[in-house]
């Protein structure tokens, strides 16, 4: 049997893929339409694998994606296809509506149709993953109970409206149809060949090239983190276990303020790549403007994964943060390849 990834070449999904590989025997159809932040180079160790097949292409594209489940008989589909950069989206949000939204729905439709036609025991076993953010529940107050399930959602960037109607079609595709969907709403993920735009690995590459490290309005603003490895692992274990048409929150029970997030950073390349003038990285450390709607707080409750599924994050801040410098340190190539001159403009109109 096979499943089908999409978003494949991007962080989540290549991270996902590669652990798949090395936890299960089953083959992979990987799709991805490699624009920015997909990087086929993150695959680039399953190229000689036979249980391996990558396709170019788009998740809205229907007559590919109904090729691909009958050509490799698909028995999941796991969808980490999205438009992922909030400051990208108030930027520009139109391809967060085409991407998250319409290919998500025309995925779904793909999808019911290929299921619809399976004999009974392929249809039981059939499963739609969607992969979603907790940026869907909206913003916090500190005194607020981290986001569970059950809470309504109060998206507020174009990112999390667009994600959050993207849950809200898989959901209703369970209600309406019953096709078989699980949905993972993830807090924010960290660790290797994640782009170069997120908070993390931004400030690794930027201090490392002597540039300041920006921080939104005052830094306070708070995050949940989770190490990328162990969103994997859940997502697996969702997959195998979890109940059809349930949402699982996953996280880390982990809330840390920006600037403590930076700073732990920096006091972690000041031990692995001292500066040559003995000062901390810390120093470049620089506030500027804050992001339009900037939401102050997001923390998930995740009992009911843990609850149902006795899943738990493995990796602790510390050691994830660690692991993440070191990874990005021992693949500065990669990073050079990534940071093209698609790439460069982004930071040079975002930060201007
Ligand atoms: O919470 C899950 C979400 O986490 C995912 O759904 C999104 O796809 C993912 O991008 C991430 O969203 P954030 O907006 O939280 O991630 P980002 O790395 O862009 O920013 C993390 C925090 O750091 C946020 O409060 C904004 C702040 N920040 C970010 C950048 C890029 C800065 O202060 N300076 C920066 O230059």
């Amino acid at each position: 049997m096979t499943i089908l990834v999409t978003g494949a070449a991007g962080f989540i999904g290549s991270n996902f893929v590669l652990d798949w590989f090395s936890q299960s025997k089953e083959n992979v159809v990987s799709l991805d339409l490699l624009t920015y932040a997909g990087n086929l180079e993150n695959l680039s160790s399953l190229d000689n694998n036979p249980r391996h097949h990558f396709i170019k292409g788009n998740i809205g594209d229907r007559e590919l994606v109904l090729e691909l489940l009958k050509k490799y008989q698909v028995r999941a589909i796991v969808n980490f296809a999205a438009e992922s950069h909030v400051d990208r989206s108030i930027h520009e949000s139109k391809y967060f509506i085409e991407t998250n939204i319409i290919g998500t729905y025309n995925l779904l439709e793909s999808a019911r149709s290929y299921w619809h036609d399976l004999g009974q025991n392929l249809r039981e076993g059939f499963r739609f993953l969607h992969v979603s953010s907790d940026e869907v529940y909206g913003s916090l107050n500190p005194s607020d109970h981290p986001s569970n399930e059950k809470d309504p959602f109060k998206p507020n960037s174009p990112y999390s409206a667009s994600k959050a109607a993207s849950d809200h079609l898989v959901r209703a595709w369970f209600q309406t149809y019953k096709l078989p969907v699980l949905t993972v709403n993830s807090a924010n993920n960290y660790g290797p060949y994640q782009f170069p735009e997120k908070l993390i690995p931004l400030c690794i590459l930027n201090a490392l090239n002597d540039k300041p490290l920006p921080i939104y309005g005052d830094g306070t603003q708070i995050r949940d983190w989770l190490y990328v490895g162990d969103h994997c692992s859940a997502i697996r274990e969702i997959l195998i276990n979890g109940r059809i048409g349930e949402v699982y929150n996953v996280g880390g029970w982990n809330e840390k303020t920006n600037l403590e997030v930076v700073e732990a950073l920096c006091s972690i390349l000041d031990e692995l790549k001292p500066k040559s003038n003995a000062k901390s990285y810390s120093d470049q450390i620089t506030f500027v403007k804050d992001r339009p709607g900037h939401d102050r707080r997001y923390a998930i409750d995740v009992s009911k994964l843990e609850g149902e599924l006795e899943c738990k994050p493995k990796e602790a801040f510390e050691s994830g943060l660690r692991k993440t410098v070191i990874w990005y340190l021992e693949n500065l190539n990669w990073v050079d390849h990534v940071a093209s001159s698609e790439y460069q403009h982004w930071v040079k109109k975002h930060y201007a």
